[in-house]
């Protein structure tokens, strides 16, 4: 189950991001401003050991992020996550979500794809290292 975050769980969604990516973990003030943000809808998981961040301009949602500490994974807080977004994207008017992915992410890819979104285009080399983005889109409005 997941509930709205608020303010007061900056510090947690913090540490599930350093535990996640390290050095490219958001900072506070990162994601303080998403957990405040008129267009911005996030999601934390009960036992707090899981997140997901969306922003919602027009009929275009980003998942800006996904992410579960490595001990909760495999447990299905993931697709939980984003499934409760996909519908709170619904609800505030998007009718597609878009997302940027590493190609080599096999985890991620595999998560997005069985959630229904398909590639719509890579950009080259796009991460540090010269990892390709994928670009990936879900039409809102046909899902589930
Ligand atoms: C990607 C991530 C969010 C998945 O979280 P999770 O809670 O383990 O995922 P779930 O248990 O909900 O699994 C959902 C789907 O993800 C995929 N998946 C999960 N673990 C997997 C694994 N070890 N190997 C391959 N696919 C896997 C599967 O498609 C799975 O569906 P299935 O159970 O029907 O097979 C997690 O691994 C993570 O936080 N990774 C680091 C951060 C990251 O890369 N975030 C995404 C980019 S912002």
């Amino acid at each position: 189950m997941t509930r709205t975050a608020t303010a007061e769980d900056v510090a947690t969604i913090v540490a599930i991001e350093q535990a996640c990516f390290g050095a490219a973990a958001w900072s506070t003030a990162l994601v303080h401003a998403e957990v405040v943000g008129d267009r911005h809808v996030v999601m934390l998981s009960d036992d707090r050991e899981a997140y997901g961040a969306i922003s919602v301009s027009g009929d275009v949602a980003d998942l800006d992020r996904i992410a579960v500490v490595p001990d909760a994974r495999g447990r299905g807080l993931a697709r939980d996550l984003l499934e409760t977004l996909v519908d709170r994207a619904r609800d505030l008017g998007a009718e597609r979500m878009l997302l940027e992915v590493a190609a080599d992410n096999a985890v991620a890819t595999s998560l997005y794809e069985s959630a229904g979104f398909d590639t719509i285009s890579t950009r080259k080399g796009y991460y540090s290292g010269g990892v390709d983005a994928l670009v990936m889109e879900l039409g809102i409005l046909e899902w589930r």
